[in-house]
């Protein structure tokens, strides 16, 4: 665990967040494409996802023997379970509004989710009740927890999504979600290690893990350009990507392929990527969370009052 996060051990709960995407324009990093539709990609896998992983978590809360860690596990099957409602409402909203059927994405993904890591994958009796096909799936989700935490702390610390305008509903959201994924990061992990996951499947995990990621995002983000009238010719994704980290609105490609790399070291730990501390001065000041704290009444922030950055010390 990060040192400096050695005291904020902490119960892992939900925040009831709502947002209100009525006003959030469709190229939400204004004149933007590139990182707006990129970053659209999550919003149309988290639904899903996350509540595939919600699906694993729940076979695995009973056979978790450290009550420290079925805490834990359940905190974050919780906070999971309300990432993929809040991501399922702007495809509710957000997408509705301005006319994109998200149907043809999210019906695949869902379709390949239940198919290849559901209790029968390819359809095949044995998956139910194995540990060993459980094991496997907590070791997906413990790479894959490593992007998001990844994530949740860059756009914790991106103030060029602050500088360009970013709506401030969107924002909060990504951040709200980020620094849930700061706050959690380690739990995906310790579980796998729990079921007795070793070094060598975690790399497995992770070599499946990266190309699955590059060609969702690819797909998402194609699928996106497609459906925004202002958005101009697809590129390849890697472009595309180049473009928005330019303008720091997106993650450096670089940055998040070292950040992957670090996952294959004998002595890594989730511990080390971001800070507790920096996560929860943030849902302090989220507006989404602190409404949630307080009856769960949205208090919309206003254009000109973006939710503050809070900056590491
Ligand atoms: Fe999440
Ligand atoms: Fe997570």
């Amino acid at each position: 665990m990060n040192p400096t996060d050695a005291d904020v051990r902490h119960r892992i709960l939900p925040r009831h967040v709502r947002f209100d995407f009525s006003h959030t324009p469709i190229q939400w990093v204004p004149g933007d494409p590139a990182s707006t539709h990129v970053m659209n990609t999550l919003n149309l896998m988290f639904p899903a996802g996350e509540m595939w992983f919600c699906r694993v978590y729940n076979k695995a809360l009973p056979l978790i023997t450290d009550p420290a860690l079925r805490d834990d596990a359940e905190g974050f099957l919780r906070q999971e379970a309300l990432h993929s409602r809040s991501h399922g409402g702007v495809l509710r909203h957000y997408y509705q509004r301005h006319g994109i059927d998200t149907a043809p994405f999210t019906r695949v993904l869902d379709w390949s989710l239940n198919r290849w890591l559901g209790d029968r994958p390819w359809g095949l009796p044995w998956g139910g009740k194995s540990r060993f096909w459980l094991r496997q799936r907590l070791g997906i989700i413990a790479a894959l927890e490593h992007f998001f935490g990844y994530l949740g702390n860059w756009v914790l610390n991106a103030p060029a999504l602050d500088q360009a305008g970013t709506d401030p509903v969107m924002l909060d959201l990504l951040r709200w979600h980020g620094a849930e994924e700061v706050e959690h990061r380690t739990v995906a992990y310790d579980l796998y290690r729990h079921f007795g996951g070793g070094y060598l499947g975690r790399c497995l995990h992770m070599a499946c893990v990266i190309p699955l990621l590059l060609v969702t995002t690819s797909l998402g983000t194609r699928f996106m350009y497609r459906r925004d009238p202002n958005a101009g010719k697809p590129m390849g994704l890697f472009r595309t990507w180049a473009q928005g980290a330019r303008r720091g609105c997106l993650p450096s490609l670089w940055d998040t392929l070292k950040s992957a790399a670090r996952f294959f070291k004998p002595g890594y730990s989730p511990g080390h990527e971001g800070s507790t501390q920096q996560a929860l001065a943030y849902l302090q000041q989220s507006p989404a969370a602190r409404a949630a704290a307080h009856g769960g009444h949205w208090v919309k922030p206003t254009p000109t009052q973006p939710p503050a950055m809070t900056t590491p010390a």
